[in-house]
C-alpha cells in the first residue's frame, strides 16, 4: 500500500508530483506529501487526509524545484496525521516509503542510543536516519543509501533524495513494486506504470533486492551486493488519462454499470462465440493431465476463485483447493507434479497472493494468474497470464473486476472440461452460448436499480445483516456481505444457507435482515426451507431470485428482487450485480465515502 513517486526533471515538479499521486491514490489516502529541493534546501508540504488537502496546502504555500518525491499513505505504523505523513527528513535526507520495515524497533532503539530524535511514529523515519548517519560518517549519498538499505528487513519500495544533489534520487525495491520511467533529460520513479504514464511509457521494473541510482540522463541498477544488474526496458501499457466518473456520482456506480461491456470483452478474449468454442491457449500445463488445481487469492478475488472451484469441479471434474492467500503462503501445502496453481488478483500486486505464487514457483508447479493490471508483478511472474479486460478499477470496492474474474474462470473451466473429456462438443457450444448471454442479463439487472435503491434505504437503518446462499450463491453471499461492510460499515456475514441452523440462527430476530440469494435451481427448495426457518423467527427477508423462484415463495415479511431467468452456469455473474447495487445504494444512503472507504486501499502490498 502507499504510492510513491519521484521525478528528476527539467521543469517545476510539484504539480507533476501531485498529478502522479492522483493516479496512485488508490494505494492509500490517509495522508499525502511531497518534497522538493528549493533553492538548494529540502522543502516539503504534507497534509492529513485526502490528496485534495495537500493541493490546498500547496495553493497556499507552493513549492518550487525541479527534483522531488511524493507519497500517498495507507497507515501501518503511526496514526494518519501530518506528522506521520511522508516524506520524512533527517539532516538533508528526504525519503518516501511503501511497505513495512520489520526490524524498525531494533533500528530505532539503536538510532536513539546514537542520539537521533524521532519526530514521527513511523517505521520509515529509521531509514531516513540510517542514511543520514552514513552521510555523517563520511559516505557519499549513493554509498550511504546502499549501506542503509543493507540494514533493512521487511518489505519496501523507497525513494531517497539528498539536499545538495539535485540530480539524484535513489530507488529501492524489496517486495512492493517500483518502476523507473525513462524520459528525455528527465527520469521518474513510481509505484506503477499508470503513475508514470503521462510522462513516459518506457519503463524498467526493479526486481526484489534491486536499488537504482536515478539521474536526469542516466540510470544504474544494482543488486544488494552492489553489483550492477541489467533489467529490461519495456513499453508500459499504463493508460495516460486519469479515468473520470463521467455522469455517475461515484466510480463504483460507474464501474457497476460498465459490467455488461467489460464482461463481454473478457469473455470474447477466451471464447469464440461464432464457432461456439473456447479459444486454444498456449498453456504451461495440460488440463487433461492435472490431478489438482491449487487456487489462491485475497478478498473479493478469493470469492471469485471460490465460485470458480464449483465450476472446475462440476464441469471439468478437476479437484480444486482454494485458499485465502495469507493462509496458503504459510501452510506448506504439498503439491504433486500433476498440480497447477492459479492466482487471482485485480491489482496483480497483492503481497500475500504474490508470496503464494512464489511458494508454488519454488515447488516447480506451473503457474497461471488471472489479473487485471497488465505489467503487474503477479502478471510478470506467472508462467501464463489470463487477463480480465475490466479496464482500470478505481472504486476501492471491487465490482467489475469480480464479474470479469468470474467470466475468465468460467471460460477456463469450459476449456478444462473440454480438455479433460467431460464437456462434449455440443455441451461446449451450449455453455458458451450461455456465457455469451451474461452481458445482456447484466444489463437487465441494472434496470432494477430503482427497486434495489428502495430496499437499500431500509438496509441503511440496520446494524447487522446476514447473507445466505447455497452452491455458487454461497461465495456470492460472502461477497455480498464483504461489499456491504466495506463501504457502508454495516456488520454483515455471508453463510452457506445449510449452516444457518448450526449457529447463526441464534442471531435472527425482527431487527436482523437476511438477504437470501436463490436462483430457481436444483437446490432452490432447500434454500427455501432455510428461509422459512428465518421467517418463523421473525427475521426480515430480502430474497434475490428469478420469476420461477418468486412464484414459489410468498412470505409477508419479505422483499423480493426478481432477476431474469438465467442458466445455472452463469447465475453467479448475473447475481453479483444486485448485491453490488444493494451495497452501493446502502452506502450512499448512509453518506459514507463510497469510492474511498475508511481504512482501506485498492492495492494491498503489505502482509
Ligand atoms: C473488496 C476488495 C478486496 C480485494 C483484495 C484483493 O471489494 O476489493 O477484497 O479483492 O484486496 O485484491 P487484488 O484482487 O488486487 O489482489
Amino acid at each position: 500500500m502507499c504510492g510513491i513517486i519521484g521525478i528528476v526533471g527539467q521543469v517545476p515538479v510539484a504539480p507533476l508530483l501531485v498529478d502522479a499521486l492522483k493516479r496512485l491514490e488508490y494505494r492509500g489516502y490517509d495522508s499525502a506529501g511531497i518534497a522538493t529541493i528549493e533553492g538548494g534546501e529540502l522543502a516539503r508540504r504534507r497534509a492529513e487526509g485526502k490528496l485534495v488537502n495537500l493541493e490546498h496546502r500547496l495553493d497556499e504555500e507552493p513549492l518550487a524545484g525541479t527534483i522531488g518525491i511524493g507519497h500517498t499513505r495507507w497507515a501501518t505504523h503511526g496514526v494518519p496525521n501530518e506528522t506521520n505523513a511522508h516524506p520524512h527528513f533527517s539532516n538533508g535526507v528526504a525519503i518516501v516509503h511503501n511497505g513495512i520495515i520489520e526490524n524498525f524497533a531494533e533500528l530505532r532503539q539503536e538510532l536513539v542510543e546514537d542520539g537521533y530524535a524521532f519526530t514521527s511514529q513511523t517505521d520509515t523515519e529509521v531509514v531516513a536516519h540510517l542514511v543520514s548517519r552514513e552521510l555523517k560518517r563520511g559516505a557519499r549519498p549513493v554509498d550511504a543509501a546502499h549501506r542503509a538499505l543493507k540494514r533493512l528487513e521487511g518489505a519496501f519500495a523507497l525513494a531517497i533524495m539528498f539536499q545538495g544533489d539535485d540530480d539524484l534520487i535513489i530507488g529501492a525495491r524489496n517486495g512492493p513494486p517500483l518502476a523507473i520511467g525513462h524520459g528525455k533529460g528527465e527520469m521518474y520513479l513510481g509505484s506503477d506504470a499508470i503513475a508514470l504514464a503521462p510522462f513516459t511509457n518506457s519503463v524498467t521494473y526493479l526486481e526484489d533486492g534491486d536499488w537504482a541510482v536515478v539521474r536526469r540522463n542516466h540510470v544504474e541498477i544494482f543488486d544488494m551486493k552492489g553489483e550492477p544488474v541489467e533489467r529490461p526496458r519495456q513499453q508500459s501499457v499504463g493508460s495516460s488519462f486519469l479515468v473520470d466518473k463521467g455522469n455517475y456520482h461515484h466510480f463504483m456506480e460507474k464501474e457497476i454499470h460498465e459490467q455488461p461491456e467489460v464482461i463481454s470483452h473478457t469473455l470474447a478474449h477466451y471464447l469464440d462465440f461464432t464457432e461456439g468454442r473456447a479459444r486454444a491457449l498456449d498453456l504451461p500445463f495440460d488440463f487433461a493431465k492435472l490431478d489438482r488445481l491449487a487456487m489462491s487469492a485475497c478478498g473479493t478475488a478469493y470469492l471469485a476463485g471460490s465460485i470458480g472451484k464449483y465450476w472446475f469441479e462440476r464441469y471439468a471434474r478437476l479437484p480444486v483447493d482454494i485458499d485465502i492467500a495469507s493462509e496458503f503462503r504459510y501452510r506448506e501445502m504439498p503439491l504433486s507434479g500433476k498440480s497447477a496453481a492459479l492466482f487471482i488478483s485485480q491489482s496483480g500486486e497483492t503481497a500475500d497472493t504474490l508470496a503464494s505464487l512464489r511458494y508454488c514457483r519454488d515447488q516447480n508447479v506451473p503457474i497461471g494468474a488471472v489479473v487485471n493490471v497488465r505489467g503487474s508483478t503477479i502478471a510478470r511472474e506467472a508462467d501464463v497470464t489470463f487477463p480480465i479486460l475490466a479496464g482500470p478499477e478505481v472504486g476501492v470496492a471491487s465490482t467489475k473486476a469480480f464479474t470479469c474474474q468470474l467470466s475468465a474462470l468460467a471460460s477456463l473451466a469450459v476449456m478444462a472440461g473440454v480438455a479433460r473429456g467431460h464437456i462434449a462438443s455440443e455441451a461446449e457450444s451450449i455453455l458458451i452460448r450461455q456465457l455469451a448471454e451474461a452481458p445482456r442479463f447484466a444489463n437487465q439487472v441494472l434496470r432494477l436499480s430503482d427497486q434495489i435503491e428502495k430496499v437499500a434505504r431500509e438496509l441503511s437503518r440496520v446494524r447487522h445483516v446476514l447473507y445466505l446462499g447455497r452452491d455458487t450463491s454461497y461465495p456470492l453471499a460472502m461477497e455480498g456481505a464483504l461489499k456491504l461492510k466495506e463501504i457502508s460499515y454495516i456488520h454483515a456475514e455471508g453463510y452457506a444457507a445449510g449452516e444457518l441452523k448450526h449457529g447463526p440462527i441464534a442471531l435472527i430476530d425482527e431487527t436482523m435482515p437476511v438477504i437470501v440469494i436463490a436462483p430457481h435451481d436444483r437446490i432452490f427448495d432447500k434454500t427455501m426451507s432455510n428461509m422459512q426457518e428465518v421467517a418463523a423467527r421473525g427475521g426480515r427477508i430480502i430474497l434475490i431470485t428469478d420469476e420461477a423462484g418468486a412464484a414459489r415463495t410468498s412470505l409477508t415479511t419479505m422483499d423480493t428482487i426478481v432477476l431474469p431467468d438465467v442458466p445455472e452456469f452463469i447465475a453467479p455473474i448475473v447475481y453479483a450485480l444486485p448485491i453490488q447495487l444493494l451495497a452501493y445504494f446502502t452506502a450512499v444512503a448512509m453518506g459514507t465515502d463510497v469510492d474511498q472507504p475508511r481504512n482501506l486501499a485498492k492495492s494491498v502490498t503489505v502482509e
